[in-house]
């Protein structure tokens, strides 16, 4: 185990009901949000009018930022920051997903900062002081809940870049499984995707001795492969969604990859694939992770067996270790057709025609990944093995 410090500030409030109490929560940063979200579910689905009657209730004036598509995109980005500038608040409120809270995250950056915010996102550069940013978590995927990260699009050039600082935790992310009854199931898989690879980028690392981390790893799989077909089956098993939403927290913030150096290059991959098709992240991992998983076994073989024998129970009697790894990784990829989704790309009508440019970009800040270093050469050969 290599030495680690373990950080993570973000007070978790779980259970039903419990967005209904977001205005007490707000109460400990100020009189005024700012409130953050996307498209048409939150209103649809009532969220929008309790967590406006909370915020009521308490007392807190807000105004609001709608409209964030997935894919967060910076010119929202901006609109926020001049928007809270205006009105001078002192908390961020994301009510959404992962695109919502990291267009939250920017904001509360851009704020507090006189140069461009994408400057975080482009360069070196951190920021030194962000605004408090609070969640309602409407989807469990991208785990921004209580991450240090936010990923968002500059549409000029379709760069997709991420900024991680220990000042984008938010203050407080309350999650309550009810407000998963509504998902689509094509966001159920996705998220359920993104959750997996998150602990996948963790579990597969160039370090030895991390057996604790590793079943750690192995039961945030296991459970989220078993509870997931169970809430496309019926999307009203609070039960299930309760399981997979503390997952999806788990699963990105931090805990899981103590004592070892993250992956992460499947990430960064993806990423130039939901920049340029404008594709759900975790739909885009799908592809990207298995055959991330073909291109580099051979590093560690037996970190690969381990996940086969050990996640999907796979046979080794009478079999060698390739075919072992192999078995692993063909029923990764017979889960994810399960759950709908493709895993080629072909199968999302992605040819191509951008491989070399996306392998360009997803270097720009230099190789990718510690499992196996990858430069552009490798990226496009995980393209044309994901075709
Ligand atoms: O816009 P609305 O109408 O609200 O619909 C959203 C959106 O279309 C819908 N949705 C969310 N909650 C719903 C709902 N529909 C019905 N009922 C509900 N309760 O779901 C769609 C997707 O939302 P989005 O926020 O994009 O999903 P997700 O949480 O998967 O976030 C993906 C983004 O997060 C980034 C990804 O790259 C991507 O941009 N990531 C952020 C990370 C971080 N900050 O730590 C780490 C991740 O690896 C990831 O890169
Ligand atoms: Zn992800």
């Amino acid at each position: 185990m290599i030495n680690f410090k373990s950080y993570n500030p973000t007070r978790i409030i779980f259970g039903r009901d419990t967005y209904k109490k977001v205005g007490e929560e707000v109460q400990n940063y100020g009189k005024k949000v700012l409130m953050v979200y996307g498209g048409k579910s939150l209103k649809a689905n009532g969220t929008y009018d309790e967590v406006v009657k909370s915020l009521e209730a308490a007392g807190i004036e807000f105004c609001e930022l709608e409209g964030v598509k997935p894919n967060p995109r910076l010119s929202l980005v901006y609109e926020g920051i001049q928007l809270a500038r205006e009105q001078k608040v002192d908390l961020i409120l994301a009510v959404g997903g992962g695109s919502v809270i990291d267009t939250a995250k920017a904001v509360a950056a851009g704020m507090c900062y006189d140069g461009d915010v994408w400057d975080f996102y482009s360069t070196e550069k951190q920021p030194k002081l962000v605004m408090p940013v609070g969640v309602v978590l409407t989807i469990p995927a991208a785990g921004s809940e209580s991450s240090d990260g936010s990923v968002i699009t500059k549409e000029e050039g379709l760069l997709k870049r991420s900024c991680c600082t220990d000042l984008f935790f938010p203050k407080f992310a309350i999650l309550d499984p009810q407000l998963c009854f509504t998902l689509p199931p094509h966001q159920i898989s996705a998220g359920g995707c993104d959750i997996l690879a998150h602990v996948m980028e963790r579990y597969f690392v160039p370090d030895d001795h991390h057996d604790f981390s590793d079943r750690l790893c192995e039961a945030a799989m296991i459970s989220l492969i078993e509870n997931l077909p169970k809430v496309l089956e019926n999307k009203k098993d609070y039960d299930a969604w309760a399981e997979i939403m503390w997952i999806g927290n788990i699963a990105h913030n931090g805990l899981l990859g103590r004592g070892k150096r993250d992956d992460w290059g499947s990430h960064d991959i993806e990423h130039q694939l939901s920049a340029h098709y404008d594709i759900a992240h975790g739909a885009g991992l799908a592809i990207i992770f298995p055959a991330w998983m073909k291109y580099v076994w051979k590093e560690k073989p037996e970190m690969m067996e381990q996940y086969a024998l050990r996640v999907w129970h796979v046979s080794p009697e009478g079999k060698t270790q390739e075919e072992v790894v192999l078995e692993g990784i063909q029923k990764t990829e017979d889960f994810y057709h399960s759950i709908g989704l493709a895993t080629r790309l072909s199968g999302v009508g992605i040819d191509d025609r951008d491989f070399a440019v996306m392998a360009k970009k997803a270097v720009m800040s230099g190789p990718l990944g510690n499992f196996k270093k990858l430069y552009a050469e490798d990226v496009k050969k995980i393209y044309e093995i994901s075709l």
